[in-house]
């Protein structure tokens, strides 16, 4: 999966624009603007209630076209937050960060190779409003500081590993090459591991777990891990969006090419490559890994509807051209249907647990 994805040559996400109507696939912030306004006004609420700390970072892990990123900037400079802030963007695709730089940077520029291997960083720009923005290629190389951190559709995009439980043991699901006679072309398919592999070495099941197969993504453990190990540390709020489910799916690899699902082994490289985000993993590493208080997950269209999200609609609505007016609605009910998209994404928020107290007493908008 991470080859697929994200190598140099021939990853998938590495030298082109996926996303939207001619892409493979389409995400919320692109399907809304309500969408990015809302988080971003999720987040400069609970900083505030904080105590407003500045200056901070505004950290996005996988920002894809830049969408999100730029909505929350349109909200953080709206409210004239008097904090400094600097943009930190996680992305591993070169092509990508150039496409996010165009959409909220008034002038950027990619260092050299060279220069790249001394620093944190791949590339720098500056906004409109003359925050700086750095680009790098991993979490740990993001600056430590009190951070404003979003994933969306980040963490459905890591590799992850398929376990089944054979006679009390679990095994790995490999992926192998499946010889065919000479002229035919060779085909991958899935085999069971005979013996132990690393990860189903490493691998620990919930004392309460009951599936016999299971997806276990470890890349998605160490980053929570780290980010939860940061916001113990350097104080922050956290918020992850993605589907998922709370540890009782079985098997949701799958891949989309062109809006359709695709056979993941077929031509590697040519369709997105994504797994269901696992939020009980997820709460569980943060809660064990760092002292963090975790919120949700809860459904996207509650976290939305309790946002005011319907009211945010209305005002759209009654600027926009009367030819804009169904695509805004049916936008917004794309998000918020639980028959859509409303209920298959997920929101879980991450504090540092010291802050569960006054967190009970002025509780986290939007998940309640
Ligand atoms: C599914 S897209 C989501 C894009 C965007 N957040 C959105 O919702 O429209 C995944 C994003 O994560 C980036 N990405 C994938 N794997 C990554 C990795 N290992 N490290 C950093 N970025 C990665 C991709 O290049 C892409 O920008």
């Amino acid at each position: 999966m991470r080859e697929v994805l994200t190598n140099p040559q021939g990853g998938y996400y590495m030298k082109r624009d996926v996303f939207g109507r001619e892409g493979d696939f389409i995400t919320s912030p692109e399907i809304s603007q309500i969408f990015g306004e809302l988080v971003g006004i999720w987040l400069v609420n609970e900083w505030r209630k904080l105590g407003s700390p500045s200056p901070f970072q505004f950290v996005e892990l996988g920002p894809g076209r830049g969408t999100l990123a730029r909505d929350v900037l349109k909200v953080l400079t709206k409210f004239k937050l008097g904090a400094e802030f600097s943009m930190h963007l996680v992305e591993i695709s070169p092509y990508l960060s150039k496409l996010q730089a165009q959409r909220f940077c008034y002038q950027h520029e990619t260092l050299t190779e060279d220069a790249a291997a001394q620093l944190p960083h791949y590339q720098v720009g500056t906004t409109a409003t003359g925050s700086k923005a750095f680009w790098h290629k991993r979490l740990e190389d993001v600056p430590e500081g009190f951070s404003l951190v979003l994933a969306h559709e980040y963490f459905d995009a890591l590799p992850t590993h398929k376990l089944q439980l054979v006679n009390g043991k679990w095994h790995e699901v490999l992926i192998d090459v499946e010889e065919k006679p000479q002229n035919k072309e060779n085909e991958f398919r899935y085999v069971l591991s005979k013996s132990q592999t690393p990860v189903s070495h490493v691998f620990r099941p919930l004392t309460e777990e009951t599936r016999s197969c299971l997806e276990y993504s470890l890349e998605t453990e160490r980053q929570v891990g780290l980010l939860a190990q940061r916001l113990e540390k350097n104080g922050g709020i956290s918020l992850i969006m993605d589907y998922g489910h709370f540890g009782e799916k079985t098997d949701t690899f799958r891949a989309f090419k062109q809006h359709a699902l695709h056979d993941p082994l077929l031509e590697p490289g040519s369709a997105d490559l994504t797994a269901d985000v696992d939020f009980k993993l997820v709460k569980n590493t943060a809660e064990s890994q760092g002292n963090i208080y975790c919120c949700g997950p809860i459904e996207q269209g509650d976290f939305l509807k309790r946002m005011q999200g319907d009211v945010r609609l209305e005002q759209l609505l009654a600027h926009a051209l009367p030819e804009n007016q169904e695509i805004i609605r049916s936008g917004y009910q794309m998000l918020t249907d639980p028959k859509q998209m409303g209920s298959r994404f997920k929101f879980l928020a991450m504090f540092p647990g010291i802050l569960h107290e006054h967190l009970e007493k002025y509780p986290v908008a939007g998940f309640s």
